[in-house]
């Protein structure tokens, strides 16, 4: 993806327009001035005992540790170790739920769930959510869970899931959520991954009316997961489902006679917290492992400072809890802080595309974490509808999951936060476990799709490919040069592949994957993958993943994928695909192929374009050149370069003609010559 060029690396559009620290944020925020955020990130990289181990101090400790960050990064000696307060002992729940008791906090909400039908409603004290943790901490010790093992759970955006999750985290059980989109194949393979003993799932999802049936989902997943010895359904609406008796236990049922009381387990700082699949360039998704105390302190932290967070804050972070947005800022983050959280169990758009406003008049949330992608879906159903309802309760917004255009920004500040409201564009990933580049809302000045600056415990480098540092404005690879509290430990079972991954593209440094500039002020512009990594409305789709999907197809004898611009999705998934002798090209079979797509990687994984290819690009050695194929999917012909080293250089013109006759494509991207002159433009 290293030459697709987002066109939000352009500040003509917002004429330089920079956005000040609203007064408010400068007398009241906990980081209110440039020299403040300065002094602390200068600690907070080079004094990293004195600044981490005060900070330390804000997680509730079993035993306080005396070490902060130790660590060997050392590529070529294939050691890569880090531990942060590796001799502390401590319980996540605990700091999430226990602590808050006898104080105010206990009869807080901690949860205000939303259901799907405007109708329902459902609260949760900090009190309450402690009590129903334990029992079903109990639960999961009376189906013989115990310290270590590992729990999938497959579930709606219902209160049962953040107390499932907290539950194994207070018996010392390791939970691998996996998001309630993706599909049966992608559940085994994680269940599988990491051999876990049991799952938890609901009966039905409900999302924007349609009933989605996840019992017989994880059902076809269980087919071939022999480690899973019970798996527990909440029954979230009257619906039948499958059912194994002996394996198969409804939540409720469980609960009713669960005692209220048990005690957190004593764990190691280091002991897992939890994995979490993402999607890698190669191959199957990785388990990303993060551990305890360095995650907790991390998302707290930066909870605590990127959303300014008081204590009367209604906050409604808007991810799904399958992804790390979701454990991060809906659970761990916002919970170890004492903080209100709006649970959203529907869609923007559904019953129209005012809900999410809606929401927000109705609850009085004060501050909205939400994804580009959605921003600018709602933007193109028209300001009409953020206008019939009352914002006026936002004091502040966030933006996550891919880099935002000025366009969308503006329109986010202007139509959604009044005009008064901040926005923190938080640049991080799953392997970093939280904010990583980010405005802190009393410290920075706002530019229109930049990030600003590194959090606290973040030392980033912007290099180029032979590891020296770019000069100021100068586009390179972001790596970041030294461990940060909330930052991956390994993926799980392999640790070679950890090392592969981020460790051997820049010597002794860890390596984003993504497409950085910093420009005269220090500020960060973060500008899109440089791996076969697609970033589909804010979610990572493995292209390799996508591809052995499609070859699984019978009628297809090798597919390559690559990933152009969307105007919602940001980036969209366009498959070339050659197809066996004897096999039609047709809509049908393009219908199939997308199916496919669906049953093995999951609905989000769908290609949004599909082109039948006589042959594909490939050097004579019979490596693809996707950087070929990139350029026909955008319709950059005239930027194709080099196509010498290809072993049948005709390739090229038939796909370049084929792509004329595709439907509902955008117009190129940037094409100044060639192709796009003569491509009619279909969108
Ligand atoms: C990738 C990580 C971060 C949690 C949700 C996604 C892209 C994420 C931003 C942002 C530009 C962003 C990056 C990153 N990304 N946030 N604010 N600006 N790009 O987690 O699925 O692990 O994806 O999302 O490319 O590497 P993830």
């Amino acid at each position: 993806m290293a030459d697709a060029t987002p066109h939000h690396d352009d500040d003509s559009l917002t004429h330089g327009k920079t956005f000040p620290p609203p007064a408010d944020f400068q007398a009241r925020a906990r980081c209110a001035s440039m020299e403040d955020y300065d002094r602390m990130w200068h600690r907070s990289v080079h004094d990293t005992d004195e600044f981490w181990g005060e900070r330390a101090k804000d997680l509730v400790w079993i035993k306080p540790p005396t070490k902060t960050l130790e660590y060997t990064w050392d590529s070529e000696g294939r050691t890569i170790e880090h531990t942060w307060f590796a001799d502390g002992v401590l319980n996540v729940s605990a700091n999430c739920l226990d602590r808050h008791l006898g104080t105010p906090k206990a009869d807080k909400i901690a949860y205000l769930w939303q259901g799907d039908d405007d109708a329902e409603v459902k609260t949760l004290t900090y009190a309450e959510l402690h009590r129903e943790v334990c029992k079903f901490a109990n639960v999961l010790k009376g189906l013989g869970i115990q310290k270590g093992d590992r729990v999938c759970i497959y579930m709606p955006m219902i209160l049962e899931l953040p107390i499932a999750m907290l539950a194994c985290a207070r018996i010392g059980a390791i939970h691998s959520v996996v998001f309630g989109g993706f599909s049966a194949d992608a559940i085994s393979g994680r269940v599988q991954d990491s051999s876990c003993k049991l799952l938890i799932t609901a009966n039905v999802g409900l999302r924007g009316g349609k009933h989605i049936h996840l019992k017989n989902i994880a059902d076809e997943a269980l087919r071939d997961t022999p480690t899973i010895e019970n798996v527990v359904v909440v029954n979230r609406a009257e619906e039948e489902c499958g059912w194994v008796d002996g394996r198969d236990h409804w939540y409720h049922e469980l609960m009713a006679d669960a005692i209220p009381d048990c005690e957190p387990e004593p764990m190691n700082a280091e002991d897992p917290l939890y994995i979490l699949y993402t999607s890698g360039s190669t191959g199957k998704p990785k388990g990303v492992v993060h551990t305890s105390a360095g995650y907790l302190l991390h998302v707290k932290l930066t909870h605590e400072y990127t959303f300014d967070v008081r204590d009367d804050d209604i906050y409604w972070c808007g991810a799904d809890i399958g992804w790390v947005t979701g454990h991060s800022y809906i659970v761990y983050g916002p919970l170890a802080n004492g903080t209100t959280n709006l649970l959203f169990e529907g869609i923007p758009t559904y019953p129209d595309p005012g809900r999410m406003w809606q929401v927000i008049e109705k609850h009085k949330a004060t501050i909205l974490y939400t994804a580009p992608t959605a921003i600018r879906a709602l933007n193109r159903s028209g300001d009409e509808w953020p206008k019939k309802y009352d914002l006026s309760s936002l004091r502040l917004l966030g933006s996550v999951g891919e880099p935002i255009n000025p366009e969308a920004w503006l329109w986010y500040h202007d139509n959604i936060g009044g005009g008064r409201c901040p926005i923190v564009d938080t640049w991080w990933q799953t392997e970093t476990g939280g904010h990583m580049i980010t405005p802190l809302p009393g410290a920075h000045t706002l530019k229109p799709g930049s990030a600003s600056r590194p959090f606290f415990g973040v030392y980033p480098a912007v290099l180029r490919d032979d590891g020296s540092e770019c000069a100021r404005g100068e586009k390179g690879k972001l790596c970041i040069r030294k461990p940060w509290p909330g930052m991956m430990r390994t993926t799980w079972g392999d640790h070679d592949r950890f090392m592969d991954v981020y460790f051997t593209a820049f010597k002794d440094l860890y390596f984003t994957s993504d497409a950085c500039r910093i420009d005269e002020d220090g500020d960060y512009w973060l500008l899109g993958r440089v791996d076969d990594v697609a970033n589909v409305s804010g979610h990572l789709i493995g292209t390799a993943e996508v591809e052995h999907a499609l070859v699984g197809h019978p009628a297809v004898a090798e597919a390559a994928v690559t990933d152009i611009h969307h105007d919602i999705k940001g980036r969209c998934l366009y498959v070339f695909v050659t197809l066996v002798d004897g096999a039609e090209e047709s809509d049908t079979l393009r219908g199939e192929l997308r199916e496919e797509v669906s049953k093995h990687v999951g609905p989000i994984a769908k290609p949004d374009h599909i082109q039948f290819a006589p042959g594909l690009p490939k050097t004579r050695s019979g490596k693809i050149m996707r950087r070929i194929l990139r350029k026909i999917a955008e319709g950059e012909v005239g930027s194709i370069g080099d196509t010498t080293t290809l072993a049948d250089p005709a390739v090229v013109d038939q796909l370049v003609a084929k792509r004329a006759e595709m439907k509902g494509l955008p117009a190129p991207q940037g094409a100044a010559e060639g192709f796009c002159k003569d491509t009619p433009k279909t969108s």
